[in-house]
């Protein structure tokens, strides 16, 4: 067989300059095309030209006479899905570990870049469903549980994927929690839940200026989300806060008539054609578009609207000219076919940024460090020292290759975790699993047992008596639909455990290895009950990091990069201190009433005065933070108020690194919400000794409740709390401050 060979594109990082339209202008471009068009061209740049005719996962019609071309619209969050050439970006999950918009908004570039070169013109994401429970299958696609931290992952990932003329795809709204019974489930939620929780990223969204949302596959109080003039209509949600954009179909997500979809909100169907359950509506030769059109049941105001709003995103984002056009052919994703140009889209940049998330987001979770004299190098612990290390294991499953399908097939499980399953998933064509990263830095300074199976016997053999043993332990999860039951999971995880017996391995080690180093590559929290053993040396939870998997982890064991990712959930043993749960099992689609509200996560837990393992924004670093002088301002301008908290974050160890400082809110009582919640975070660089002052601004919405009464974001009067620290358990300042009538 010959080995692959790319074209050298540079497709990727040059021409990507676009002149972006203001909305005013994109509309009048918009509805000057729409009243040339036939009935026929409207309804076939609204309805996909169906899944197996289609060269992206979803082909509007072009309109060729007036210089439409058919729009392109690919997954998914983490990096162009069903090509090749293509760089496996650290999933959204991981990006949430950084903390760092600096990093979200640089990722969301090169994932454009990516999308651009080969012709995409909407990038499927980024998801912002909130990881209501931890074992929520498609939970590592988006931020987690924390609608602040989801709302800006969403925010920069947004502006950056669109400042090179990409369109987003913001995803799935609404309410889309759980894989069990998804195509018709039904979340229900009352009204101030769903503004303050689920819909929250969203409204971030709109304020980056999306052009698209995708509308989800479960239904939100017994209506189809496609379907629900509530979420999607022009006195919804999301037109309340101002969406200019257009509304797009999850692939098969439009479950009643065109006429009641079109009607309640929905502007595009995708991919165009039955799948799964339900879709095709649009197409239909009785009920679809033009005959709901021609009859009358959907007017033609109606019906322009929904093509204006189309076209606007495109005008929007300048893709009328010069637009690359697909190289690829997503129904042979291995690059056969005649239509698969294969081009690659990859840089050294994009490899050294992936690689640089992954490090970003790798969170220490435990270091118990003992060093040779004061300064000297490490015996125990992290970073490790290949001086002190003559004999070392890698034990476990997790730290080899896994195989390159992470779609249908699923054979990604076979190794090292660097994506969830599903449409989320990304390319594992450049995986570099922990295995070759932890060879190449150890070189010819120690002698490497391997044990890269989750046998307890063989891991212990490799293991025992060794100067360091690091072991590889793994969870996966992903999506529902066509993709395969793993491991007997669907989708969601069927409990947090380790797979693989992976616990038992970690335990297995330790028991004859006094320096067990512990890396937990995961979708989503897993119990650690033997985190305190104390043979454990060290604990680093890695996530889902993409194909820079090994490097990024390895720049951070091996004193490269000094760690600073912070959980962007809480990790506890017992599911029941999560509040949620997953419905696995019902007489047809059930109901799932959010009766938790407001409390998830750190919020249920604080409520509950239960402990976690580690907490919300927890992780550690090779030096230590000191925080001073805290004050707080008020400003105004343009009739908008802002409240800003001021702060001194000194380096107080013994080398460089990055502290994520943050900011969580304490409403007056009143107000009713949870005790603490996230409400701003900032990466502060620092060197040895130095201090720098850091300023968190929160804007009206952020200093907000959602007042059901008002229906708007309202300001509860009386006294607010500031934390400002490391973690939400390690609040270092804090300050009152009263809201003024
Ligand atoms: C769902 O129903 C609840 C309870 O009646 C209501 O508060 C909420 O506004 C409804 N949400 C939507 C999107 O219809
Ligand atoms: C793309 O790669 C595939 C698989 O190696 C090959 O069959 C095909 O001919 C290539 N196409 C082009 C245009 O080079
Ligand atoms: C840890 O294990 C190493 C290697 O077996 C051994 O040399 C050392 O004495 C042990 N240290 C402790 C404190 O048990
Ligand atoms: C720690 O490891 C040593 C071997 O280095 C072993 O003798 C000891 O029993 C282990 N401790 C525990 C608590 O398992």
């Amino acid at each position: 067989m010959p080995r692959l060979i790319f074209c050298l594109a540079l497709l990727a990082t040059s021409a990507t300059a676009f002149t972006l339209r203001s909305w005013t202008d994109a509309y009048t471009l918009a509805n000057n095309a729409v009243v040339q068009m036939t009935l026929d061209e409207k309804a076939g740049i609204l309805t996909g030209v169906g899944q197996f005719s289609s060269r992206c996962v979803g082909d509007t019609h072009p309109v060729s006479r007036l210089g439409i071309s058919s729009i392109c619209f690919q997954d998914g969050p983490a990096g162009v899905r069903a090509t090749k050439g293509v760089t496996g970006f650290p999933t959204g999950i991981n990006a949430a570990s950084t903390f760092s918009r600096r990093l979200l908004r640089a990722r969301g570039v090169a994932l454009g870049e990516e999308f651009r070169g080969k012709g995409v013109n909407v990038y499927l994401g980024p998801a912002m469903d909130i990881m209501r429970n931890p074992k929520g299958g498609r939970g590592w696609e988006s931020f987690g549980p924390d609608p602040y931290l989801n709302g800006e992952g969403a925010f920069e990932t947004i502006v950056g994927v669109q400042s090179v003329g990409v369109q987003a795809c913001a995803k799935h709204f609404a309410a889309n929690n759980q894989e069990h019974w998804r195509y018709g489930a039904s979340s229900n939620l009352d009204d101030r839940t769903m503004n303050e929780i689920y819909a929250y990223p969203f409204y971030r969204s709109i304020d980056a200026g999306v052009t698209s949302i995708m509308c989800a596959y479960n239904r939100v109080n017994g209506t189809s989300s496609c379907h629900n003039a509530n979420l999607l209509g022009n006195n919804g949600l999301l037109r309340k806060h101002g969406f200019m954009g257009y509304v797009v179909s999850d692939w098969g997500a439009t479950h009643d008539t065109a006429a009641e979809n079109a009607n309640a909100g929905l502007e595009m169907e995708q991919p165009g054609d039955f799948i799964v359950i339900g879709g095709g509506v649009y197409n239909n030769l009785i009920s679809g578009l033009k005959p709901a059109a021609k009859s009358g049941k959907i007017s033609s105001a109606r019906l322009d609207e929904m093509v204006s709003r189309v076209l606007a995103g495109w005008y929007r984002l300048g893709q009328d000219t010069g637009y690359p056009s697909p190289n690829f052919d997503a129904q042979h994703s291995d690059g056969s076919g005649s239509l698969n140009e294969n081009v690659s889209v990859r840089s050294s940049a994009h490899t050294a940024l992936a690689r640089e998330i992954v490090s970003a987001s790798t969170v220490l979770l435990k270091n118990n460090r003992l060093t040779l004299g004061t300064g000297g190098p490490t015996i125990r612990g992290l970073p490790v020292a290949t001086s002190q290390v003559k004999n070392m294991a890698v034990v476990g499953l997790d730290a080899k290759m896994p195989g390159k399908d992470c779609g249908d097939l699923n054979t990604c499980n076979k190794g090292t975790i660097t994506t969830g399953w599903g449409s989320g998933s990304n390319s594992l064509e450049f995986v570099v699993p922990p295995i070759d990263a932890i060879t190449a830095v150890v070189g010819d300074s120690a002698l490497i047992s391997q044990s890269l199976s989750n046998n307890l016997d063989d891991g212990v053999a490799a293991a025992r008596g060794k100067d360091l043993a690091i072991v590889f332990v793994n969870a996966n999860s992903g999506e529902l639909g066509a993709y395969t039951v793993v491991d007997g999971n669907m989708g969601d995880r069927n409990n947090l455990d380790l797979w693989f017996k992976g616990g038992s391995l970690v335990e297995r080690v330790a028991a004859v290895c006094n320096n067990t180093i512990v890396v937990v590559h995961s979708t989503g929290p897993v119990r650690m009950p033997w985190s305190n053993h104390a043979n454990i040396s060290a604990i680093v939870y890695a996530g889902a990091p993409g194909e820079q998997n090994g490097p990024g982890l390895v720049d951070v064991l091996y004193g490269a990069y000094n760690p600073r990712g912070r959980l962007p959930f809480t990790l506890n043993d017992d599911e029941s201190a999560y509040g949620t749960e997953i419905v696995y099992n019902s007489l047809g689609f059930p109901n799932i009433d959010y009766t938790e509200k407001l409390l998830l996560d750190y919020r249920y837990m604080d409520a509950h005065n239960i402990a976690p393992r580690f907490e919300f924004g927890f992780g550690l670093s090779y030096t230590t933070f000191a925080y001073s002088g805290i004050m707080t301002s008020f400003t105004s301008s343009d009739g908008k108020s802002t409240f800003t908290t001021q702060f001194t974050v000194t380096n107080s160890g013994s080398v460089t690194g990055t502290e994520i400082a943050q900011l969580y809110l304490s409403f007056p009582e009143s107000a009713n919400e949870p005790r603490r919640v996230l409400r701003g975070f900032e990466e502060v660089d620092l060197a040895v000794g130095q201090s720098k002052q850091v300023q968190i601004a929160l804007n009206q919405r952020e200093l907000s409740i959602w007042d059901v009464a008002s229906q708007s974001w309202v300001v509860p009067l009386g006294t607010f709390t500031i934390h400002v620290g490391a973690s939400i358990k390690d609040i270092r300042l804090t300050e009152t401050f009263t809201s003024l009538a």
